[in-house]
């Protein structure tokens, strides 16, 4: 599929301390256009990536422990972008507030993980698998959702 271009926008919000502000769910077109095996491809280089960060100390210690979190993350993200409720049947109601509180997300820690979501991105814009306005709205999602995740101060 072919797309035409414009500006990507990758900037980041900075992290107010307690600010939770609304979250728009990804535009349903972004998981029509790339397809469930594209999602899972990209959360699996996301978490590889994860995997080799300066954050992985909070995440699964084995790169097969991080693979079957990728999944179970791709789940997740299938569900938001509107595609069938795998997340709820295999792990229950989302609560991802919650779910992530034993781990400490700090600010900073937020933004490696957004930076590494943007390099996983990559072959998805390369590759034009998507148009620029599905990935924006992708991208503003996990901009916006993620500030709400921080649990821990600098
Ligand atoms: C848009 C924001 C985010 C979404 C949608 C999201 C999604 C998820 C999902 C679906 C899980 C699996 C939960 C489970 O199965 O119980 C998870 C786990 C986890 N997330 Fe996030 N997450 C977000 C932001 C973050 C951030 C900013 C960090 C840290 C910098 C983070 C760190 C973790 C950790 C440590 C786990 C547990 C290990 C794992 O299963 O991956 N998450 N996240």
């Amino acid at each position: 599929m072919q797309f035409t271009t414009q500006a990507l926008n990758f900037s980041i919000h900075p992290y107010q301390a307690g600010s939770r502000p609304p979250v728009t769910k990804p535009n349903p077109e972004f998981l029509q256009e790339i397809g469930e095996e594209e999602m899972r491809a990209l959360l699996e280089r996301f978490y590889t990536k994860l995997h080799q960060s300066p954050i992985r100390e909070i995440f699964p210690p084995t790169i097969e422990e991080m693979k079957s979190a990728g999944d179970t993350s791709a789940d997740f993200f299938i569900q938001i972008c509107g595609g069938p409720d795998y997340f709820n049947q295999r792990r229950g109601a989302p609560q991802m507030v919650k779910r992530h509180a034993p781990f400490p997300i700090t600010p900073e820690a937020r933004l490696h993980w957004l930076c590494l979501f943007e390099e996983a991105l990559q072959p998805i814009i390369k590759e034009k698998q998507s148009s620029e306005a599905n990935i924006q709205s992708f991208w503003n999602y996990l901009n916006t959702f993620s500030l709400w995740m921080v649990n821990t101060p600098a």
